[in-house]
């Protein structure tokens, strides 16, 4: 059976990842320091305790274990903190990443699929944005995605590194079973937010500016499923076992929904109301992020499986119910 090493599988996506993995018959060794993570979201067997920023750490995870491929979802990501703490930023994201690289090169180890983002496009100068989009990131943590980007471009060349990076836009909602779903801390995401507020966890939602230049005035964004998300993992691994070139592809819906939208959603989807209160724009909130995720379908052959914003809602609200984490 292949190994697949999963940094940051403790996390949101990387404990999604490892479950459907471990479906398709490749075993997924979680590597995680739990900064974010939690250890009862990792359903595989193989788990090690390890930070990135500990290169004996990760050195000792290929020593032990041979691996095939590498995932790496591990990173710091939020936005308003990497402007107020970068240091904490550039460590984690980039210097730890090159510590992954260097471990990988030494273990010959050259297959990664790494989780970027849209933030390292900055302003959209055009909607839906492709992936020639210029990079121009407005946060230090759109650019450490950035930064490791172009370390795994440089690899690449020198050492036989192959990657495909993916750029996500948001990722939402949950595993379908309810088994594992989305439990940030703080959780700053738009629809577990709402969820919260709907079940009377949080008082209320504050939008973040209701004057844009868009159909309601709240900011639009491409939401993606999190079972789509790993697909697109699934179709990445096996590009880079056939050995299909290094590349970067954005991965979103290509549907734009405003907050009002999704407030909306959630009601609908828990019958419950939630109380909303208008506040200022937070600096660097673009009206609109789109994804046009085309080049991933033509690729890889990449298809959504749930289209529909009040699915992933649905599935966000399920697992928040089984959870108990929901009054
Ligand atoms: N959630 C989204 O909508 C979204 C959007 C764009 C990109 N991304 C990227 O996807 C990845 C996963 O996001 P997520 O929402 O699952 O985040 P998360 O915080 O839930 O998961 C990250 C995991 O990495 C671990 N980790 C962090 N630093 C580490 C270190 N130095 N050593 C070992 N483990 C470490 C954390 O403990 C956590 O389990 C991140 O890289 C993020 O930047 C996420």
């Amino acid at each position: 059976m292949k190994n697949v090493l999963i940094v940051g599988g403790a996390g949101y996506i990387g404990s999604h990842a490892v479950k459907r993995f471990m479906a398709e018959g490749i075993n997924p060794v979680v590597f995680d320091n739990l900064i974010a993570g939690h250890r009862d979201a990792v359903l595989c067997k193989d788990f090690f305790l390890g930070d990135l920023n500990n290169k004996e750490d990760i050195s000792a995870v290929f020593e032990k274990f041979d691996i095939d491929a590498v995932m790496h979802f591990a990173a710091h990501c939020y936005v308003g903190e990497s402007v107020e703490n970068p240091e904490k930023y550039y460590f984690n994201n980039v210097v730890g990443g090159l510590n992954l690289l260097s471990a990988m090169m030494k273990a010959d180890v050259k297959n990664l699929i790494f989780s970027s983002t849209c933030a390292i496009y900055g302003n959209p100068v055009e909607i839906p944005i492709t992936e020639a989009h210029p990079k121009a990131p407005i946060n230090p943590y759109g650019t450490t995605k950035y930064l490791f980007e172009k370390a795994m471009e440089d690899y690449s060349v020198a050492y036989g590194l192959r990657y495909v990076s993916l750029r996500y836009f948001n990722a939402a909602g949950a595993d379908p079973t309810g088994e594992l779903g989305e439990r940030h801390d703080p959780e700053t995401h738009l629809i577990p937010v709402v969820l919260m507020a709907a079940s009377g966890e949080k008082d209320g939602v504050t939008i973040f500016g209701d004057d844009y230049d868009t159909p309601d005035g709240t900011c639009v964004r491409d939401y993606i499923h999190i079972s789509d998300l790993i697909s697109a993992h699934l179709l990445a691994y096996a590009r880079l076992e056939g050995g299909g070139e290094s590349e970067a592809f954005n991965l979103g819906s290509e549907s734009g929904y405003s907050v009002k939208e999704v407030i909306d959603v959630c009601r609908e989807v828990t019958g419950l109301d939630v109380k909303v209160t208008i506040g200022k724009r937070r600096p660097g909130d673009p009206p609109v992020l789109v994804a046009k995720s085309e080049k991933i379908q033509s690729e890889m052959g990449f298809r959504l499986e749930y289209p529909e914003l009040v699915d992933i809602v649905q599935t966000a609200w399920n697992f928040m119910q089984k959870r108990k984490m929901v009054k």
